[in-house]
């Protein structure tokens, strides 16, 4: 009952519905009554009436009355019979059973409708004296006229028993139609990404609940405004320290040059190695703030075989220097309509991965694919690949796998996300071998109309 109430005092839907469900079933208990106790009404009066229909026969057709005297009339129809006598004749009643007519009405009885106790038994007479001056009773038990009554308004409640029920369903299901807007919004506002906090549409939705999403798209307007800033100065802080970074790579590079005692110069190659990392780092920061600004970005028609080509011109002295044998696998080419930068930082950020975390010797195959509904970019290695639980996290910002011994700033694969995310485009994490579980295998997919 308490977790009843609960879901009452949480829920519209269900507070509407209940409330809806008590004014029917008051409305129709209301009129359930009313319609019981006229039918009765009604009933009784059929009943008169037919005592009068009875008595005008009787007078019209001239019958003379015949009493089966000390016979019983007990019959099938014993209970509901109409009793007609000469009202002179009641003094002719034999014991006090009603079964045997004639009954002993009081003689002084005036004409029209009575009801009376005849005998312990309760009756309606009418009175009624004849053309020939006779005069007559017609009577009825009042307790057969009651049950007959009582039958009678019992089956004019038919209806009410039958609508209640059916009037129920259809406002719960009316109910539940009403409120269907408010489901499909929040389901329609679960499936969104987190980045995507365009405005919901509010033009088809009831008068009743389009402030509250307006107020929600001014609050979504507010998060995505501070979200750009943040950006903003993530961009700028980087921006600001790329110029002493260059001064400080530029500056260790001079010292390199110039004679040093040995143990400087020891010092000195982790120190340019931080400052290199450092400085990737900002460039990383920068591509990453750049991948998630919203700006327009100019689209030209790219070949995918020339941004590989590009990438690998970039990157084979590193793989030159791990013994990686890299290259492009098969002859077909694609043209896409994208922006050009934008797919050659996130192929570059694939391969330079594929190199860094394959082990010397490995294998690293680039290539694209078309199929009926997309165009699958692939960047496949012979390293480790990465386990299935940690495919999710890697998408994070600054997540770095344990027990890697190559350095990096854990911003490569955000970055293809967020690129991803813009070309409207999906990517995808599983292994080269998939029977091992080793080897990393990303794909991108890209809707067909790309090309156009
Ligand atoms: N080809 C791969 N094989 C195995 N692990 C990988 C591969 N690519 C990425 N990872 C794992 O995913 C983590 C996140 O990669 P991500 O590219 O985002 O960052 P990073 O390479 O560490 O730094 P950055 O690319 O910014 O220099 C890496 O630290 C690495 O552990
Ligand atoms: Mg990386």
């Amino acid at each position: 009952m308490d977790g009843f109430q609960k879901r009452l005092s949480e829920s519209l839907q269900l507070r509407l519905s209940v409330a809806l469900s008590l004014a029917i079933l008051l409305v129709a208990l209301l009129a359930g009554v009313f319609a019981f106790v006229s039918a009765i009404d009604e009933a009784h009066e059929m009943q008169d009436e037919s005592l009068r229909h009875v008595a005008v026969l009787f007078d019209r057709q001239h019958m003379t009355l015949r009493y089966p005297a000390g016979e019983h009339v007990a019959g099938d129809d014993e209970e509901s019979r109409i009793i007609v006598q000469y009202l002179a004749d009641s003094h002719l009643a034999v014991g006090n059973d009603d079964s045997v007519i004639p009954l002993p009405f009081p003689t002084t009885l005036a004409d029209g409708l009575t009801t009376l106790n005849i005998a312990g038994e309760d009756f309606r007479a009418l009175v009624r004296t004849t053309a020939t001056g006779e005069r007559i009773v017609v009577a009825q038990e009042i307790g057969v006229r009651n049950k007959e009554a009582r039958e009678s308004a019992w089956r004019s409640l038919l209806p009410f028993m039958i609508l209640f029920p059916v009037l129920l369903l259809l406002v719960s299901d009316l109910v539940r139609k009403l409120f269907r807007p408010i489901a499909s919004l929040s389901a329609e506002i679960d499936q969104r990404d987190k980045q995507a906090l365009h405005p919901i549409d509010e033009q088809h939705l009831p008068t009743e609940i389009r402030p509250f999403v307006v107020a929600i798209n001014r609050l979504l307007a507010r998060v995505a405004q501070s979200m750009e800033n943040q950006r903003r100065f993530i961009a700028d802080a980087a921006h600001e320290l790329r110029s002493p970074m260059t001064a400080l790579s530029l500056q260790a590079e001079r010292l390199a040059a110039t004679e040093l005692p040995a143990p400087a110069r020891e010092r000195l190659l982790p120190l340019s190695r931080g400052i290199e990392r450092s400085r990737q780092l900002i460039d990383q920061l920068l591509a990453l703030a750049a991948a998630q600004s919203s700006p327009e970005r100019a689209l030209t028609r790219v070949s995918v075989h020339q941004i590989y080509r590009r990438v690998l011109e970039d990157l084979l002295p590193q793989a030159e220097r791990k013994s990686i044998d890299i290259g492009v696998e098969g002859d077909e080419d694609v043209q896409l309509t994208v922006n050009e930068m934008d797919l050659l930082i996130l192929v570059k950020n694939l391969a330079d991965n594929a190199i860094r975390y394959t082990p010397a010797g490995g294998r690293v195959d680039l290539s694209v694919e078309r199929t009926a509904a997309s165009i699958v970019l692939q960047v496949r290695d012979s390293g480790p690949g990465i386990s299935a639980e940690e495919q999710a996290r890697v998408f994070d910002p600054f997540y770095r796998s344990m027990g890697t011994d190559e350095s990096g700033s854990g911003l490569g694969l955000s970055i293809v996300k967020a690129i991803a995310e813009r070309m409207g485009a999906q990517v995808r994490l599983g292994f080269t071998d998939e029977a091992a579980h080793s080897g990393l295998c990303v794909s991108v997919l890209l809707k067909a109309d790309s090309t156009s």
